[in-house]
């Protein structure tokens, strides 16, 4: 099969940034080519998900990566996280810039990030500043950050207030997409990476959700062309949409569709690994649809085939599919204070008037979020 790419730009009357995003099957082993221009004569810092460094692991990939790197610059120097929220604090952070410098680091040297979406963040932030900003490749290994977190340069960390609080724009190099990588993702979290294949239909394509909800089965057996077409398309649908907003003043925001409530579900569980972030972006979706229909703006049918959607794909579509953790009306209410949409205090969410079509709602009135809560919970 072979490789596509799509081009990332930005209408930035200051810059034009732009980079590539490679799209193939192999392409992780395969990509001398790619990866030797931006590794030559320069310090290699491979920030990676410490899975694939595990021995008993089947994913080879990695290794012949490593090899390749050294292969063209003298310095690779390797720094292991492990995956899912946790490490994306404060601490892990400091670990990551301290063992950067010790490295003796210079503003030519290169991160690569090699993880899912949370390498790709705390890595990605660690780029932003060390040093005032240095080069960064993001090589995404779940399918949520290949067809989300690993294009157009949000990274950051966690704050014990609420997900991902502290952080920068900051946009990579290039972004290496290899679909193989996602044959070792455990069930689970291949099927919340689809979440936000979903989200892209919602917001903005409605013939894409069509074409999700048409190959569901095929795309849960893993078929790789289907795989294939829609990372490609939630890439371009992605790229299309912050390219007038690359630091989320406007349409941007829309691709927070469900992200409020998701944040707030997803923070109650402490990023200990019972609910993970698609599921519960999942259950903010679902959320935000009933809401657009409690509040007049979407109709009931359009949210039923929401829902089923995320039910055939056996994901959690309702609060009170949430048993492991303890969700109140109030609590929700305090968590939405540090959702980064809010202005001057009042609450901004993402809601729909049909498949395909999100807007921007601002000044969210309370009574009618505490009762529809309230219903919910
Ligand atoms: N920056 C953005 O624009 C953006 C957008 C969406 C989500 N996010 C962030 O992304 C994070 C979630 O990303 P994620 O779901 O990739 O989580 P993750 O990085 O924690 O990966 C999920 C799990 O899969 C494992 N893993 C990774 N690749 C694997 C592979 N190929 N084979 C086997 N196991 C593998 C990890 O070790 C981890 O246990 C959240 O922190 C969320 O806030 C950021």
């Amino acid at each position: 099969m072979k490789s596509e790419i799509i081009n990332v730009s930005f209408n930035n009357k200051l810059s034009d940034l732009s980079y590539p995003i490679f799209v193939g099957t192999n392409l992780v082993p395969d990509c001398e080519t790619i990866i030797k221009k931006f590794v030559q004569n320069r310090k290699v810092i491979l920030i990676h998900d410490s899975f694939f460094s595990l021995k008993k692991q089947k994913n080879k990939s990695f290794n012949v990566f490593v090899k390749i790197l050294i292969k063209y610059t003298s310095s690779v120097n390797l720094i292991p996280m492990s995956g899912g929220d946790k490490t994306k604090s404060m601490s892990q952070l400091n670990l990551i810039l301290e063992k950067s410098l010790s490295f003796e680091i210079d503003r030519n040297s290169l991160i690569i990030a090699f993880g899912g979406g949370v390498i790709g963040d705390i890595a990605g932030f660690a780029a932003s500043i060390l040093l005032r900003g240095i080069n960064y490749i993001q090589i995404p290994t779940t399918l949520l950050s290949q067809v989300d977190s690993s294009v157009g340069g949000k990274t950051g960390i966690n704050s014990s207030k609420s997900k991902n609080l502290i952080g920068s724009f900051h946009q990579p190099l290039a972004v290496i997409i290899d679909i193989e990588l996602l044959k070792s993702l455990p069930k689970r979290e291949f099927v919340a990476g689809l979440v936000e294949v979903v989200k892209y239909g919602l917001i903005h394509d409605r013939k894409f959700f069509d074409y999700i909800e048409l190959n569901y089965k095929e795309i849960l057996e893993y078929d790789k062309k289907k795989l294939k077409e829609i990372i490609c398309e939630s890439c371009k649908i992605k790229s299309e949409i912050i390219k007038n907003d690359e630091k989320e003043n406007g349409q941007r925001a829309l691709l927070n569709l469900g992200h409020t409530f998701g944040h707030a579900i997803e923070s109650f569980g402490k990023y200990d690994g019972k609910i993970i972030h698609g599921e519960a972006v999942s259950v903010g979706i679902c959320l935000a649809f009933k809401l657009s229909e409690k509040m007049n703006f979407c109709s009931q049918d359009e949210v039923e085939r929401v829902i089923n959607l995320f039910k055939k794909l056996e994901l959690p579509t309702s609060l009170k599919n949430i048993k492991s953790v303890s969700i109140t009306t109030s609590k929700m209410l305090e968590k939405f204070k540090f959702d980064k949409k809010n202005k001057n205090n009042q609450l901004t969410f993402i809601l729909n008037t049909k498949i395909g079509e999100s807007f921007i709602k601002n000044n969210m009135d309370l009574n009618i979020l505490t009762n529809f809560l309230n219903d919910e919970i």
